[in-house]
C-alpha cells in the first residue's frame, strides 16, 4: 500500500501565545514539529511527508528541518488560512501513486506509531479512519446563554485525535464538496461523515495530547525529558 503523510503545521498557535508559529516552538532539544516527525520514523511511508507551513516562514522551517536531518523525508508546502484549507492543499499535493493518506497535526508529538499503523490499515479497508479515545469527562451540551441543555451518554462519547487516514479519492471528494458548499469542520473525518461516508474508530492513547496551551507545553517538556512515550 502506498501511504503518504500530511502534517498541518501552518497554525500560529494563538492559544499558546508564543512569538513563533506553534510548530517551531522549542521543547527540550527540538521544535514541536521535529518531535512529531520523529514519531513517524518507524512507519512505512511512500513519498515525502508534506508539511504545511504558515506563509512567510519557509526559510525558518527549512533551517529547522536541516538542523535535525529531516530534509530528505519532508517537502514544505505553504498552508492556508484555516486548518481545513491547509489539509486540502496538502491533499492536492500528494504523489499521484499514493493510495492512502494519513493526516496528523504537528501539535501532537506523542502519537503512538502503533496507532498510526492501525489507522492506515483501517483506512485502507474502510476508506476512512480516525484515532480517538473514550471520553474521560462527561460531555455537556451547553446553550448559548450558558445553561446545561443535554448530557449525552458518556459511554458513547469519544475524544477525537489524529492521525486520521483516508483513501485519497474519498478525502479529495469530501474536501471538494465542502469547498463548493462552504462547509467547515474542525477535522477531516467529520468532513467524510458530512459527505455521507463512514469512519472507523481506532483506539488512541492518553499521551497523544494536542499541545495547545502553555500548560500543555509544560507537560510536553516533562514527558520528553522522562521519555514517557517511548514504550508505546
Ligand atoms: N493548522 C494549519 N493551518 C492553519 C491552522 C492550523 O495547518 N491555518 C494546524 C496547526 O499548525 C496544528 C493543527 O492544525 O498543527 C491543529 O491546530 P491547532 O492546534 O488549533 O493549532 P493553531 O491553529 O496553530 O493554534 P490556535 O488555534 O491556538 O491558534
Ligand atoms: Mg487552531
Amino acid at each position: 500500500v502506498k501511504a503518504q503523510l500530511v502534517i498541518p503545521a501552518a497554525g500560529m498557535g494563538r492559544r499558546l501565545d508564543a512569538p513563533l508559529p506553534k510548530a517551531l516552538v522549542r521543547i527540550v532539544d527540538a521544535p514541536l514539529l521535529v518531535h512529531t516527525l520523529r514519531r513517524f520514523q518507524t512507519v512505512n511511508l511512500t513519498g515525502p511527508t508534506l508539511v504545511l507551513y504558515p506563509e512567510g516562514w519557509r526559510e525558518t522551517f527549512e533551517a529547522e528541518l536541516a538542523a535535525h536531518d529531516l530534509v530528505e523525508r519532508v517537502e514544505l508546502v505553504v498552508g492556508g488560512a484555516e486548518r481545513q484549507d491547509s489539509v486540502r492543499i496538502g491533499i492536492e499535493a500528494l504523489d499521484a501513486a499514493t493510495e492512502v493518506v494519513a493526516v496528523h497535526d504537528a501539535a501532537r508529538p506523542f502519537v503512538s506509531p502503533v496507532s498510526v499503523r492501525h489507522c492506515l490499515e483501517e483506512a485502507y479497508e474502510y476508506s476512512a479512519a480516525t484515532v480517538a479515545i473514550p471520553a474521560v469527562d462527561t460531555i455537556l451540551q451547553v446553550s448559548e446563554d450558558g445553561f446545561l441543555e443535554h448530557t449525552p451518554d458518556r459511554a458513547r462519547m469519544w475524544a477525537c485525535q489524529t492521525p486520521q487516514a483516508f483513501r485519497v479519492d474519498a478525502i479529495r471528494a469530501a474536501h471538494e464538496a465542502a469547498e463548493r458548499a462552504g462547509h467547515t469542520a474542525t477535522d477531516d473525518a467529520s468532513l467524510i461523515r458530512w459527505h455521507g461516508g463512514s469512519v472507523k474508530i481506532v483506539m488512541g492513547t492518553a499521551h497523544n495530547i494536542k499541545v495547545t496551551t502553555p500548560a500543555d507545553l509544560t507537560l510536553a517538556e516533562m514527558w520528553l525529558k522522562d521519555n514517557v512515550t517511548c514504550i508505546e
